[in-house]
């Protein structure tokens, strides 16, 4: 397959992309399998916003990922599944064994009542069914909802009601180092306020026990026993709906991001191709967890359109020891490793001993996702990891983008810690100053926008079509805005400096704030609470919650502990407060505001630079939080 291979096709690529955008992504959409082309490849407009990519065409992606391949590499391994247990046993699935599951699983679903366009939650673990039972749902023109494992009861059946399912996929549990987690138990308490779902087919894998409520759940392991091994794929449309999944945002729930089949398809497999520079027989390690966008494009489809083999590990990087992931690298060969900024930033921690008993030297390519990479992680990673010889990419990109945005391409594009280098052919970033005027030349600062539609890119939030106007088009008239800030460098280059929005990215977790302010209010004691980022060495950023009680409680150190288990409870585990202060007030503007730029400020410990407080309904406030920072 085509891929670029020098920095002169790539500004030559760009340009065409920039100058004929429909002749560069038809020629991208030309390799695929086809029910019937399409009629028109881009129809859009960013004021409703109304985006549609190859209208009239007629495809199903499953088919794309599993069934195109199999003449060629049908006993090439599609899935390595690395188990928690260092001393488990590693599941290989070839493609010809991948597709005859999925088209299994498919008709499963179809036994238990799923139809084209009903909706499918996911809640599963790393294990290679949860890929089984996304591509099932694909291939039967189901929409799936994938929801993270690590998230509680009350984030699920939000998911589930807003996306209104019909069915729940999820398993007894998961293992996650030296805890066996309970889901099914999680997925009981989040249906009882979730009166949409007819069915829960349950995965058996891990120990615990659970209870199974007659009429709606099933075994994954009993259904699947007498099920045929074919199953057409259903015919969809370019624009049907391929998948929803739900991301934070400054204000209210979470947003059910929607992608659609056709553009996305073809958006992530240009962009693994191209980005790491996929080779035929490569194998590719993503350790992002499905629940997250990272998951869907580069675990499962971006490498099973390429025709890789693509890793999935249960475990976490810690289990046994810090030198998991580096022994797992070992152990399967891997080419190509994906993983986060706080991930090399917590292993660097625990020092290079780790890191030594292992040659690495299988690794062609790293890249990392999710967050900023400061300037000592990338040279740590570069230097331990990538032994120098590894182009390290720094890919930046959201939910809502669907793929790689901005990146350099392994090899080709020259990199430097802290950048993620320039768009990808397609892409057109723009920088905008605070009223949207776009900034011109280079070494400038602003907002991070861009002005022309990707295949990949959003095309609604789902239920909600006014909330993704709102939210990502109308700020700055004509552009998607990202929510991000960046500058562009003297030489063209993008560095992301951050949010510049009320989410904030924990462990490249995007939290919004709200979110966890609404958990910690579930705390009986607790009236009002305003949650803020502050810099964190190993997350990147951690959680600030200043929270006011409703009567003088003195047993401070329990309250901090109840507000974390509420929060654990409400929302799951990765939005726990880092520091809790108790506070009597909070600094509001005279319309009720909260001013969030004054708390973030104190969180950050930057007391000298609060800025104006003078429009404060109570400007003392601000000296008791002042006096009581952590
Ligand atoms: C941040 C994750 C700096 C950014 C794929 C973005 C990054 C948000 C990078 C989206 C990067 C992602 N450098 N920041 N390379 N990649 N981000 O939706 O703030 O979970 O808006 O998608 O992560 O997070 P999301």
């Amino acid at each position: 397959m085509k891929r670029i291979t020098s920095f002169e096709q790539y500004e030559k690529e760009y340009k065409q992309s920039v100058e004929n955008p429909e002749a560069f992504w038809a020629e991208q959409a030309e390799q695929f399998t086809w029910h019937k082309k399409w009629d028109k490849v881009l129809e859009w407009n960013f004021d409703e916003p109304a985006i549609k990519w190859f209208s009239g065409g007629k495809l199903n992606i499953t088919e794309n990922c599993l069934d195109r391949h199999l003449e060629k590499r049908g006993d090439q391994i599609a899935i390595i599944a690395e188990p928690n247990d260092p001393n488990g046993k590693v599941r290989k699935i070839s493609y010809k064994e991948l597709h005859t599951e999925v088209c299994r699983f498919a008709n499963v679903l179809k036994n238990n009542g799923a139809k084209k366009g009903d909706r499918i939650c996911i809640y599963m673990p790393m294990v290679p069914e949860l890929a089984i039972a996304v591509l099932a749902c694909a291939r039967i023109g189901a929409i799936h909802s994938v929801v993270f494992g690590g998230f509680s009861f009350k984030s699920l059946s939000d998911r589930i009601h807003d996306a209104d399912c019909n069915i729940v996929i999820t398993a007894d549990g998961g293992f996650r180092g030296a805890k066996d987690i309970s889901l099914k138990s999680t997925v009981d308490e989040a249906l009882e306020t979730c009166p949409s779902v007819k069915k829960v087919i349950v995965l058996k894998h891990s120990k615990i026990e659970v209870t199974m409520k007659d009429g709606r759940d099933v075994w994954w392991n009993e259904e699947i026993k007498n099920v045929s091994n074919n199953c057409p794929a259903e015919i969809m449309d370019a624009e049907d709906m391929l998948f929803i999944l739900y991301t934070s945002g400054s204000t209210g729930k979470p947003k059910g991001v929607v992608h659609t089949t056709a553009g996305y398809m073809i958006f992530v497999d240009y962009t693994f191709r191209n980005v790491f520079q996929y080779n035929d027989g490569d194998v590719f390690w993503c350790t992002a967890d499905v629940g997250w966008i990272t998951g869907h494009s580069y675990l499962i489809y971006g490498p099973l359109l390429a025709g890789a083999t693509t890793l999935m590990f249960e475990g976490i990087p810690t289990y046994p020891d810090a030198g998991r992931f580096w022994n797992v690298i070992d152990k399967h060969k891997v080419n190509i490793f994906y993983t986060a900024p706080t991930a090399i930033r917590s292993l660097e921690a625990m020092g290079l001993d780790f890191v030594k008993p292992y040659k690495l030297d299988s690794l062609r390519v790293l890249g990392s996702v999710g967050e900023p990479i400061n300037e000592e992680a990338w040279n740590w990673y570069n230097e331990n990891i990538g032994k120098k010889k590894c182009p390290i990419v720094d890919t930046y990109w959201q939910t809502e983008t669907g793929g790689i945005m901005i990146s350099a391409l392994a090899g080709i594009t020259k990199t430097k810690p802290g950048f993620a280098t320039l768009p990808l052919p397609g892409i057109q970033p723009v920088l905008v100053d605070e009223k949207g005027n776009e900034l011109q030349g280079n070494g400038v600062d602003g907002r991070l926008c861009f002005k022309f539609p990707w295949p990949g890119i959003i095309r609604t939030t789902y239920g909600d079509h006014k909330r993704c106007k709102e939210t990502y088009f109308d700020i700055y008239k004509g552009y998607y805005f990202t929510g991000d800030g960046s500058r562009r460098d003297e030489d063209g280059y993008y560095r992301i400096t951050g949010r510049v929005d009320d989410v904030i990215k924990v462990s490249g977790h995007l939290l919004g704030t709200a979110e966890i302010e609404n958990a910690i209010n579930e705390h009986p004691d607790i009236v009002e609470s305003a949650v803020v980022g502050f810099p964190h060495d190993i997350k990147g950023w951690g959680i600030y919650a200043f929270v006011i009680c409703d009567h003088q409680r003195t047993d401070t150190d329990s309250l901090k502990k109840e507000i974390i288990q509420t929060v654990t409870k409400f929302m799951g585990p990765i939005a726990k407060p880092d520091k809790i202060q108790i506070v009597k007030g909070l600094p509001k503007t005279r319309s009720g505001k909260i001013m969030r730029r004054i708390l973030r400020k104190i969180a950050e410990n930057d007391l000298a630079n609060l800025g104006d407080t003078s429009t404060l309904l109570d400007p003392s406030v601000v000296d008791e939080i002042k006096e009581g920072v952590l």
